[in-house]
């Protein structure tokens, strides 16, 4: 468990993970329907927030990856952020609760996830960022590898390629 005041992130069991599902889907949908039409039209925010409902993949990555939850201190129940590893080098998902944005939520989810890296060998970590959370890894250590032009079920999305070597 790691503490970044005033949030709590803790790492989900892979069990705890699934039956949170809903919560995390949740969290996932809301941060990109409120924050996404800042950088992409309404067809790219509909295809991006579709992910939350493919079940399926969301258990490919509770399987493969390992999840991190953020919660205030005072409702340790109440999940307000995620971050997803998956792989163990790679944060490929970063979301928060709108009601949340702006107030350290992300950046406390990045901060966590490195003593783990570490502990495990990970010299980097990777991330695609979207034009909404670049600023987030920048603020974070992370750099811009390249910004790269990516497509999805038709839409074509603006992202970074961002890499920060752990210290
Ligand atoms: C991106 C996201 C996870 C950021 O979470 P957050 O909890 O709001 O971020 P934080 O409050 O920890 O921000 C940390 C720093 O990042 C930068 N930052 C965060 N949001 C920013 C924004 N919208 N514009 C510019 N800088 C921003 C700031 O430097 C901020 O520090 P400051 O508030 O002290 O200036 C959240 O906005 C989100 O869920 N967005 C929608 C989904 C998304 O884009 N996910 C990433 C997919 S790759």
């Amino acid at each position: 468990m790691a503490n970044s005041d005033p949030y709590v992130v803790r790492r989900l069991t892979r069990d705890a993970a699934i039956a949170q599902c809903d919560r995390l889907r949740t969290i996932y949908r809301d941060a990109v329907v409120v924050a996404g039409p800042r950088h992409y039209n309404a067809s790219q925010v509909a295809v991006w927030s579709e992910t939350a409902e493919q079940v399926d993949r969301w258990a490919t990555w509770f399987d493969e990856g390992v999840t991190w939850v953020a919660t205030t201190i005072d409702a340790p129940d109440l999940f307000i952020g995620e971050a997803l590893m998956w792989p163990a080098d790679h944060v490929h998902l970063l979301y928060v609760d709108p009601a949340f944005h702006r107030r350290g939520v992300g950046r406390a989810l990045l901060a966590a996830v490195e003593p783990d890296a570490r502990q495990a060998g990970i010299t980097a970590l990777t991330a695609d960022c979207s034009l909404h959370s670049h600023p987030v890894f920048a603020a974070s250590g992370y750099d811009v590898v390249e910004w790269e032009d990516s497509a999805h079920r038709g839409e074509v999305f603006r992202r970074a390629r961002m890499r920060k070597v752990l210290p």
